[in-house]
């Protein structure tokens, strides 16, 4: 059974790892490296909750993957992760379902997740997870 829990600091170097995967930078917002003092400002702000809840996804006692809600311009954004060797396994959808519930018990009545247009498996996941397509298409070119 999947459960989420707060990160601690122990949890800093795999979540490290974990973002600075090709497969996530290519797939997030900005795609460049994390620095390390990036990353330790993160978990300073995920430690201290402020505007920023970070889970570690555990099953069996095995970290699986990762979650978070974060505040971003007022708009409860939300991602995840889940690691190469436990995907398939509806882990995904479980933590977005878990994430959803959380946020609404904060009391939160909207909640938005950006998902590149070739993520079929996580557009899949967050459509059976209640999100549907916003009307807005963002379009882009590089200069
Ligand atoms: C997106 C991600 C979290 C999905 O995790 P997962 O645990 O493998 O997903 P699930 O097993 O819950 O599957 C989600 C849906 O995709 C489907 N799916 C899973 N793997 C699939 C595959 N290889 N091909 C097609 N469909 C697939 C599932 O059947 C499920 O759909 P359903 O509920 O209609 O049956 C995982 O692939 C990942 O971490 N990717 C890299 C990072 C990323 O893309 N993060 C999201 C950024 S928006």
């Amino acid at each position: 059974m999947l459960a989420l829990r707060l990160v601690t600091l122990d949890d800093s170097p795999l979540l490290f790892a974990w973002i600075n995967r090709d497969e996530v930078r290519t797939v997030s917002g900005s795609t460049g490296p994390i620095t390390p003092s990036q990353h330790e400002a993160y978990m300073a702000r995920a430690i201290a909750q402020d505007g920023l809840w970070y889970y570690v996804a555990m099953v069996d006692g095995i970290a699986i993957g990762t979650g978070r809600i974060e505040l971003c311009n007022g708009v409860l954004m939300l991602s995840y992760y889940v690691d190469a060797a436990h995907r398939g396994n509806g882990y995904g959808s479980e933590i977005i379902q878990i994430l959803t519930l959380e946020a609404k018990r904060k009391g939160y009545t909207h909640m938005r997740a950006i998902v590149r247009i070739d993520n079929a498996v996580s557009l899949r996941a967050l459509l059976g997870g209640g999100f549907t397509l916003s009307k807005i298409l963002t379009l882009e070119q590089m200069l």
